[in-house]
């Protein structure tokens, strides 16, 4: 099986020294730096927005993966779009008033385009955006808060998507997240996951680089 990506989450970050946080991870090994856009309408919660996407941006080489948790993410693409480091934006289909034109904006930015569903739908509901989107984002708590509980019932989710995507002859990766941890990633990359978000797990580890690579596999 091969090792996977591992994204954690600044969520989970001292905001209060954000700039060493990244650098911080960056060192400890990790792939890419997983960005959580929260808009306190699509989840109850809020947590930041382009300005810190952008200030991440700085003291990091590294991909950021930015994953907008905001309702009709269309209105504010361009901001994050427009970030020098972004490489993915990711949003949800349940957020979007035609997801397919917003993950074709991101395309056509040169951007990778995630398409991200929550644990409650199906993966039916975006069967007609195959070959639209570079990911997949598999929530696997509900979305809006970190430390939350692995919900074990999405591995058939996961490995539904994995299926789906070999007999669609489809290249896209399927990125986890929420409650990722070393037990958790393992059941993931086993169903067929490629890209583990893990907030808690790396910021809250004595030792992240090690919990880094543990997390890959
Ligand atoms: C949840 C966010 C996750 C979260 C992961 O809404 O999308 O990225 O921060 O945090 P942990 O790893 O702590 O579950
Ligand atoms: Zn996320």
């Amino acid at each position: 099986m091969p090792a996977s990506l591992i994204a954690p989450s600044i969520l989970a970050s001292d905001f209060s020294r954000l700039g060493d946080e990244v650098a911080d991870i960056t060192r400890a090994g990790c792939d890419w730096i997983h960005c959580d856009v929260m808009d306190g309408d699509f989840v109850p919660n809020i947590s930041f927005g382009a300005p810190i996407v952008e200030a991440s941006s700085r003291h990091t080489n590294l991909p950021l993966d930015v994953h907008l948790m905001i309702q009709r993410p269309d209105r504010y693409l361009e901001q994050f779009l427009g970030i020098r480091g972004v490489e993915s934006v990711t949003s949800h289909l349940e957020a979007n008033h035609d997801a397919g034109i917003t993950l074709d904006r991101t395309r056509a930015a040169g951007k990778k385009a995630g398409l991200s569903i929550k644990p409650g739908t199906p993966l039916d509901q975006a069967r007609l955006l195959f070959g639209r989107f570079d990911i997949l984002l598999v929530m696997t708590v509900e979305p809006g808060f970190g430390g939350q509980p692995f919900m074990t019932d999405m591995l058939g989710k996961i490995r539904e998507a994995a299926r789906l995507r070999e007999d669609l002859g489809l290249g896209f990766q399927i990125e986890v997240d929420g409650g990722i941890n070393v037990e958790t990633a393992a059941l993931c990359r086993e169903a067929g996951a490629d890209v583990m978000v893990a907030g808690t797990s790396v910021f809250k580890a004595a030792d992240r680089a090690a919990e880094i690579r543990k997390l890959r596999g």
